[in-house]
């Protein structure tokens, strides 16, 4: 078992370049990772940090409504000055970050407090 957990890690480790990820794919992974503990799992920013904070509801209409894509995607690129949301574009590639950018969208598709996107994530 650890000779193969090993043997994984050591074949990942190889591979040279920060895979980018193909639009679209990979964008909830991402989002769980880096942006969840402020963004919340399903974007509305109700999470302890979120609430601290002040982040935007991005399933609210007035949000999607306001902000173009090229916002959305300065904002992770670029972050927002004098503001917790921090500049990405030193830990994800231009491809990720279109990608957020796109999953950011995809919440004001989800207005009726449906629960997240994707949640088959059973063991
Ligand atoms: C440390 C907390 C924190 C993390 C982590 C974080 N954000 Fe934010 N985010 C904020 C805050 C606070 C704002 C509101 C900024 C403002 O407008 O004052 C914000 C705003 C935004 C906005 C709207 C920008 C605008 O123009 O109003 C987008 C889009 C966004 N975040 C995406 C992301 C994505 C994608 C990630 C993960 C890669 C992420 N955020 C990670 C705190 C965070």
């Amino acid at each position: 078992m650890i000779a193969l957990f090993v043997a994984a890690a050591v074949a990942q480790a190889q591979s040279p370049s920060p895979a980018p990820v193909a639009s679209g794919a990979g964008a909830q992974e991402i989002f769980e990772q880096k942006c969840k503990f402020c963004h919340g799992e399903d974007g509305k920013g109700k999470t302890k940090k979120g609430k601290l904070y002040k982040v935007p509801d991005f399933t609210s209409k007035k949000f999607q409504k306001n902000e173009s894509d090229e916002e959305i995607e300065d904002a992770i690129t670029n972050g927002v000055p004098k503001s917790k949301m921090k500049p990405f574009k030193d830990k994800l590639t231009p491809d990720q970050i279109d990608a957020l950018a796109k999953y950011v969208r995809a919440f004001g598709a989800n207005t009726g407090g449906a629960r997240s996107p994707r949640d088959g994530r059973s063991p």
